[in-house]
């Protein structure tokens, strides 16, 4: 075991929603930065993958398949962390599923439920669940938002609806939370050029008869730096929202977007 050197040098970050994406970043991201990571999601295998990595950098991972939906599985994710690491330093709320991308009029009711429910109270349950452990860490929530927040555009409704309810959520649990010294951030990505992405543009460049790059050039002429994040960068801004740089920083929303939208 490598000594814990880094941003998280030393501490325990529990990363709720590991997928493919920026979950999996996070956790290679938050190792690569010194600290242990207790890793959640659903799905056992990639759970187990993204440990493996972890662990190739010398830091420790606990696996804990988890539905953040459901309490009893929630708790024990809980439970399982402290009784392995003792305490937990860091909540990141990553957690994602594509939403209805359907307009509000046609969306069914309980298709906006099923999002309120992961996106704003499965955070919330897990707030909620590990507030006793992050006191005593005096430890920080970073809560995973969208630049969905920062437009109004067709079909994103009820993405937007779910994520709104999200950064509302995250202030008050900043006022709530900051006496016993736990800080509530939120980051707010964004396109995040990764594989999804890639991945997305390719499909749409064989449908329209054109190329990544462009189809990359043109959604990037949007942003100041005329480029689009990256997942790293993306995990770096949570990095530093998690760590002691931020000590001073609760109650936020950092932007992570290259410039497509001011804030
Ligand atoms: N991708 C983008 O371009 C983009 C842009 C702006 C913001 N964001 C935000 O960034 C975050 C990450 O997005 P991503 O696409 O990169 O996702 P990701 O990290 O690849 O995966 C998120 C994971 O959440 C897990 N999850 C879903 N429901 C769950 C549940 N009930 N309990 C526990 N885990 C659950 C899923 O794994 P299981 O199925 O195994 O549970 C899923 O793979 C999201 O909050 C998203 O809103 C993404």
């Amino acid at each position: 075991m490598s000594a814990a050197t880094g941003l998280l040098g030393g501490k325990v970050v529990a990363i709720s929603g590991v997928g493919p994406g920026l979950g999996r970043t996070l956790a290679v991201r938050c190792a690569e930065n010194g600290a242990d990571v207790v890793l959640a999601a659903r799905t056992r295998e990639r759970l187990d993958e993204v440990a493996a990595e972890v662990t190739a950098l010398g830091r420790r991972a606990l696996s804990v398949p988890t539905d953040i939906t459901d309490d009893e599985s929630a708790a024990a994710l809980v439970a399982t962390a402290v009784d392995e690491f003792g305490a937990v330093d860091v909540l990141i709320n990553n957690a994602f599923s594509v939403p209805s991308m359907k307009p509000l009029a046609r969306t069914d009711f309980q298709q906006i439920r099923d999002s309120v429910e992961l996106t704003v109270l499965g955070a919330l349950r897990l707030t909620q669940l590990f507030t006793p452990t992050l006191t005593a860490t005096e430890g920080a929530v970073v809560n995973i938002n969208s630049m969905v927040l920062r437009h109004s555009q067709e079909r994103y409704g009820s993405y937007k609806l779910a994520k709104s309810a999200l950064l509302a959520m995250s202030q008050s649990l900043a006022t709530e939370l900051g006496p016993q010294g736990i800080r509530v951030n939120s980051v707010a990505p964004g396109y995040i050029w990764g594989p999804i992405l890639q991945g997305y543009f390719e499909h749409q460049a064989g449908k329209y008869g054109t190329t990544v790059e462009q189809i990359y050039e043109h959604t990037a002429a949007a942003a100041d730096l005329r480029r689009l994040p990256t997942t790293e960068e993306i995990a770096d801004a949570v990095i530093f929202l998690a760590s002691p740089m931020a000590s001073a920083v609760t109650g936020q929303c950092l932007d992570v977007n290259c410039g497509e939208f001011h804030h």
